[in-house]
């Protein structure tokens, strides 16, 4: 298999990057995310990663906030098997960055794209090196929660778990993290994420699973599709596992297990990737964080029904800013916008796309707004009209479309696109409407 080690640079600086962070000179870019863009760079003779948080964050606290606890937590993890944080500090306007050791290597997900799968015995160490990974972020007390392919990069030394942007220490005391405020990436979420029940190690299994599947077939477990089909699927289907090399297929089937306590752990896996034992049979009924572990500062919880109702945050880890029946104007935390986020109304999960706008001849132009309904419940749902979209001067539209269909069985899931026309400058802003029939009102920020 062919490694590139000089691939790292995913572009050149652009004009409106900074030369320098700190002492250290940039030279292009590794990564943009949607909170922060990794820059490759040079301090003396050696070479660095550095983060830092983009600008238009630099100004929000829980940004901030949320950048320290990244940076904790990358420095609790032993080095070996992530990028090791080297130093932090501030830009000269205002933007906290971390740096961390430079690790000359490709990413899972590059690697993939370029080559295509992996052979079975690099599949093998990939599959090793990440449960290391995991054995060692667990065993720090911590999940990782966005484990994928962009997070992984092969490396000389093996396979490198980084970007604790929102991995979460362990509570201690119940030997679970919060539920409500589970993370991950569209794809590549565990079961009880989406359910918003208790996440624990058995997230990272799960998502373990998925790569692993992934690297070995050069296909998702679950497929290709938009969030919502891909959630549906993590929830209802069996992975598509064909192809793979035992024991990897066997063990890959036992970490996808719907059920968190039906998986083996990490370590386990370690284990039987090492030859020890190839059926890995415990259960994991509960998760004992190591004892020098303390537990995180509990944080007031601002949104109940937000929690109660395990909203989702994707990609980005971005917070749902959602609210049912909240008068808008309270802060969340950090939040940007819905777009991608699960929004929870009693039984129907909502997760709404990026608006597409396109120029229409008479000055304006037509916008569409896509959304996947899904009924996690065991009744139908009486489903509302199209959301109102109120644009960024503050005018208020209906949309164009015909009526949506007025419920929605138990487990269907339904798209609906409502398309919109405003003045050309304007820029939808946000959808207000009941996706519930007499249901109460809700604001989504596009
Ligand atoms: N220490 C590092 N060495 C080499 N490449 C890195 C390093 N850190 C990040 N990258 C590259 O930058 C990308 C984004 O970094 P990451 O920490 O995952 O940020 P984000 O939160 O934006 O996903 C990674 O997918 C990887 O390609
Ligand atoms: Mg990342």
């Amino acid at each position: 298999m062919h490694i590139d080690v000089n691939s790292a640079i995913s572009a050149p600086l652009s004009a409106g990057d900074p030369a320098r962070i700190g002492p250290y000179q940039l030279l292009g870019r590794l990564g943009t995310g949607g909170m922060g863009t990794v820059y490759l760079g040079v301090d003396g003779e050696r070479q660095v990663a550095v983060k830092v948080v983009k600008r238009q964050y630099a100004v929000d606290e829980d940004f901030s906030q949320r950048f320290k606890t990244e940076v904790e937590h990358a420095q609790r993890v032993a080095s070996f098997c992530t990028a090791l944080v080297l130093d932090q500090g501030t830009t000269e306007d205002g933007r906290p960055y971390m740096v961390t050791e430079f690790i000359p290597g490709t990413p899972l997900d590059r690697q993939i794209a370029s080559f295509g799968a992996l052979e079975a015995g690099t599949l093998h160490g990939v599959a090793f090196g990440v449960a290391a990974a995991l054995t060692a972020i667990h065993a720090a007390g911590l999940v990782h929660r966005d484990l994928k392919p962009a997070n992984v990069i092969l490396s000389m030394s093996g396979p490198r778990v980084i970007d604790f942007g929102i991995a979460r220490a362990v509570d201690a005391t119940h030997g679970h993290t919060e539920t409500g405020e589970v993370v991950g990436s569209p794809g590549w979420w565990a079961p009880e994420q989406l359910q918003g029940r208790v996440v624990t190690p058995a997230v990272d299994v799960f998502t373990w699973g998925c790569l692993v599947g992934y690297a070995g077939n050069a296909r998702h477990p679950f497929g290709e599709g938009d969030p919502m089909v891909l959630a549906h699927r993590v929830l209802e289907s069996e992975p598509d596992l064909d192809g793979l090399p035992a024991p990897l297929d066997h063990l890959v089937r036992r970490a996808l297990h719907k059920e968190p306590r039906h998986r083996p752990s990490a370590q386990e896996l370690l284990l039987a990737l090492v030859g020890g034992r190839d059926d890995p049979s415990t259960e994991v009924l509960a998760w004992d964080p190591p004892e020098n572990i303390q537990p995180p500062a509990r944080k007031r919880r601002k949104w109940p029904f937000a929690v109660l109702a395990g909203l989702v945050v994707l990609a980005a880890g971005l917070y749902l800013g959602f609210r049912d029946g909240t008068p808008s104007g309270s802060r969340e935390q950090g939040r940007a916008n819905d777009i991608g986020r699960r929004i929870v109304v009693r039984d129907v999960h909502i997760i709404v796309q990026r608006p597409h706008c396109l120029p229409a001849p008479t000055g304006s132009k037509n916008c569409a707004v896509t959304w996947l309904l899904i009924n996690m419940g065991g009744a139908t749902a009486p489903l509302g009209t199209y959301p109102q979209l109120i644009d960024d001067q503050g005018l208020t539209h209906t949309t164009t479309s015909a009526r949506p269909p007025d419920q929605l069985m138990p487990g269907d899931s339904l798209s609906l696109t409502a398309q919109y026309t405003l003045p050309e400058g304007n820029v939808p802003a946000m959808l207000t409407g009941s996706p519930m029939a007499g249901g109460n009102e809700t604001e989504v920020r596009l």
